[in-house]
């Protein structure tokens, strides 16, 4: 699907990979509706890229907040066509801690936030893209972030390697049930990327990561370089119902 001219919904937007992918599918000529929790950072986002923004304030856990958001879209742009998926939060502990297991409240966010968020927000989603005439048969494209941690998730990792890998499974499925509409489903898995979520791991982590499971380049991914990804996705017509490995051959290990 050519970008141009087009509606994109991005979530996470307001940051990192989500905020580079909007910059991405703007310069490609889409217009994109930026949803995000942070309402600050995303209006400033929104107003830095001028009239073909629009930031909305949606937590992707509510269901009611991304309904109202995408007939916000909707109702400024007049349809929707693209939905990438990049909100998330990487919370972590260990599975018993100091003879105490896993705080259940960390496992319960996490799973709502990348994994539950991700499935509210393709699903409304889909349901404009169905009303969309066809573009050399195609109506919409979604592409969800999943993560490396979904197969090589680290200590620690437990919820946010399972809400990954659920983002993984159910790639297929949609796919599957939206083919007849002519919308794809795609996710994308990075590998460390350098945005203000790995900023808040411990420097240590970070740099282990990149010395010792980095193949080459070794060094981090630029958010650019994923955003350029997504864009391909969902420009090339052919990828469709699988997961996409961006990572630098990098191998997460224990830790
Ligand atoms: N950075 C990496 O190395 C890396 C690697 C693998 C996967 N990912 C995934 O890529 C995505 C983007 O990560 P990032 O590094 O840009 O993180 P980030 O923290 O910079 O951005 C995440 C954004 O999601 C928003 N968000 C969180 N919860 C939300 C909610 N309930 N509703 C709406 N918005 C919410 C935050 O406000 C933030 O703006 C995440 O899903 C993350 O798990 C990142």
């Amino acid at each position: 699907m050519n970008p141009a001219g087009k509606v994109a919904v991005v979530t996470g937007a307001a940051s990192g990979l989500g905020c580079a992918v909007a910059a991405a599918l703007l310069e490609a000529g889409a217009r994109v509706v930026l949803f995000d929790r942070d309402a600050e950072r995303g209006a400033a986002v929104a107003a830095a890229a001028g009239d073909a923004a629009l930031f909305v304030s949606v937590d992707v856990t509510n269901e009611a907040q991304v309904r109202a958001g995408i007939d916000q879209a909707l109702a400024r742009f007049g349809a929707l066509h693209i939905c990438v998926n990049c909100a998330g939060v990487p919370d972590a502990a260990k599975t018993v801690a100091d003879g105490k297991p896993f705080p259940l409240a960390i496992w319960e966010k996490v799973i709502a936030v990348n994994l539950t968020g991700t499935f509210n927000v393709l699903r409304l989603a889909a349901v404009a893209m169905t009303r969309n005439e066809p573009e050399n048969d195609e109506r919409g494209v979604i592409v969800n972030l999943s993560s490396g941690a979904a197969h090589d998730g680290q200590m620690g990792q437990a919820a946010y390697a399972a809400s990954k890998a659920g983002v993984i499974g159910l790639t297929l499925p949609v796919a599957r049930d939206l083919a007849d509409q002519g919308i794809r489903c795609v996710a994308v898995a990075p590998g460390l990327f350098d945005t203000p979520m790995v900023a808040g791991l411990p420097k240590k982590v970070a740099q282990a990561i990149v010395d010792r499971m980095v193949l080459f380049p070794r060094r981090m991914g630029t958010p650019a370089e994923l955003a350029q990804l997504v864009r391909s996705v969902v420009e090339n017509p052919y990828i469709n119902a699988t997961c996409l490995h961006i990572d630098a051959g990098a191998r997460m290990s224990a830790r």
